[in-house]
């Protein structure tokens, strides 16, 4: 089974929908893998697994710690691992990271937050042969607070301008966040290379969610999560099980101890 590269997902555009969820760990990594285009590692990981108050709280070791054992456990999605608030704040900091988490991760690309305000630093990667994966519109290692963004002239002009920059940086796709559809459908029209929406469009080439959300293991639930089953009521009925069982003396039975 061979892995999918950055160029076929470059030619997806327009023509195939990129399908994009995130894992953090083995197990979701390995499902993940059956189904999914691109993984990618967000950092997501430090609100979602580590319950921190947000993004910028991760470390990088984390992150590698995290995207080493997706990358590990997959074999044939493209893998992205988010590169950490700060961990990009300027072109040689950048590169020093950016090797470190596809040194030590093997994984095939890294993220990066941010418009043209940082397309040096993702011209520079790219250059260097390190793919960059975009991320404009809302950005959360900036923005504590969940808005919609582009809904005014000037917004929109500023993240279409990011878009192009990004997209001239030598991005091989760009992940567009919460903003109004309008807007990322006239992207997705403009730049020549994907656009993975994430409450952002139907037009976008691909969309991406955060795992835990579409399996109801959060309790986050903005109107772009479509909740596809509800794993938090499966765990709760097999602890609740488990607990009566060890109380009732059910549990263990005969067939879970050792008879010589
Ligand atoms: O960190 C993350 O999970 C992300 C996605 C939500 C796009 O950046």
């Amino acid at each position: 089974m061979s892995r999918v590269t950055i160029k076929s997902i470059k030619s997806n555009k327009l023509k195939k929908p990129i399908v994009c969820l995130t894992a953090y760990s083995k197990f979701i990594a390995q499902i993940l893998d059956k189904y999914c285009d691109i993984i990618l590692v967000g950092d997501s990981t430090s609100m979602v697994l580590y319950g921190m108050k947000t993004t910028r709280d991760i470390s990088l070791e984390t992150m590698i710690q995290h995207a080493k054992a997706v990358k590990k456990s997959t074999k044939k999605s493209l893998v992205v691992c988010d590169m950490p608030y700060s961990s990009y704040s300027n072109k040689l900091i950048a590169l020093k990271n950016a090797k470190k988490i596809i040194e030590k991760t093997k994984c095939d690309a890294v993220k990066l937050e941010g418009g043209k305000d940082i397309a040096n630093i993702v011209k520079f990667l790219t250059q260097k042969g390190i793919p960059v994966m975009g991320h404009i519109g809302l950005m959360p290692q900036q923005s504590k607070k969940f808005i919609i963004k582009g809904k005014t002239n000037s917004q929109k002009k500023k993240i279409l301008s990011d878009a192009v920059s990004i997209s001239n940086a030598g991005a091989f796709a760009i992940v567009i966040e919460c903003v109004v559809e309008s807007l990322a459908k006239i992207i997705t029209n403009i730049i020549p290379i994907p656009t993975i929406g994430i409450g952002a469009s139907r037009y976008c080439d691909g969309q991406i969610l955060v795992t835990d959300d579409i399996l109801g293991m959060s309790n986050i639930q903005p109107k772009f999560i479509r909740k596809y089953c509800n794993v938090e009521n499966i765990i709760e009925k097999g602890i609740k099980k488990f607990c009566k069982d060890v109380r009732y003396k059910k549990f263990p039975s005969n067939k879970n101890v050792y008879n010589y």
